[in-house]
């Protein structure tokens, strides 16, 4: 007979950090390279703040903010994020709605309507999941849990450079100052705040490459024998 897998046996590699510090890269990179699933924390805040822009819903009541985040029609698939059908990936990358999310992230209802849709990525062979408290909050027994940084100047230019990729005018100065500003909400809040986990390894990738973070990553991982890997 074959029975299902627990979720708790899938197993999970945890990438918290502020904003910009990379995680959503090298996440992507990890789950690439191990041939997993993978979950960007970041994007369902961000979706649910755009959400509620567009449906004209009051931002600063948290019930109806988390009535929003429990009913998002979200499809992920290849890179692409459709909400309501309408593809937002860029949009939700808007430093405007990045805002709201930090905002919105504060309030408890919404952070619970959250949480089973985040958990429903667990699934073999494995999750690589980003965010502020994947290691903390959502999945507290990952086998790995990486806290990366990057001091807050890295960080501002990376995020001009990927925006202007994008073709998102940026300033660097005042992305420095929204940046420190949604680091000390995303700290300072009572729920789920931006800490290290408990056993959580932090990586500073202010000097380092993106490939030399994910080598770093994927270090971690095969020393830790790779559960999942062929026996
Ligand atoms: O990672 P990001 O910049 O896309 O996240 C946008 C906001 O969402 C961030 O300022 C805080 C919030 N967030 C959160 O509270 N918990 C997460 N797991 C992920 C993001």
């Amino acid at each position: 007979m074959i029975t299902p897998t627990a979720q708790s046996q899938v197993p999970v590699i945890t990438i918290d950090g502020p904003t910009a510090s990379g995680k959503g890269t090298v996440a992507g990179r990890v789950a690439k390279a191990l041939g997993w699933h993978m979950l960007d924390s970041g994007a369902l805040y961000r979706l649910t703040a755009l959400a509620t822009q567009q449906q004209g819903v009051d931002s600063d009541n948290p019930q109806s903010v988390a009535d929003v985040a429990e009913n998002l029609d979200v499809v992920f698939s290849d890179g692409t994020i459709l909400l309501a059908g309408q593809d937002v990936t860029d949009l939700i990358r808007h430093e405007s709605v990045g805002s709201l999310a930090s905002k919105i992230a504060t309030y408890g209802p919404v952070r619970q309507s959250l949480l089973a849709r985040q958990r429903a990525f667990r699934c073999l062979p494995g999750l690589v999941a980003d965010g502020r408290d994947m290691g903390t909050i959502v999945f507290p027994d990952a086998p790995l849990k990486i806290f990366l940084v990057a001091d807050a100047l890295s960080r501002a230019k990376r995020r001009c450079k990927q925006l202007s990729q994008k073709g998102i005018s940026a300033n660097l100065t005042s992305l420095l100052e929204d940046m420190l500003e949604r680091d000390k909400r995303d700290r300072d809040r009572a729920l789920a705040p931006l800490v290290a986990a408990p056993g959580a390894v932090t990586i500073d990738s202010s000097a380092l490459t993106i490939d030399e973070t994910v080598n770093k990553v994927l270090g971690l991982w095969s020393g830790k024998g790779d559960p999942s890997g062929p026996m």
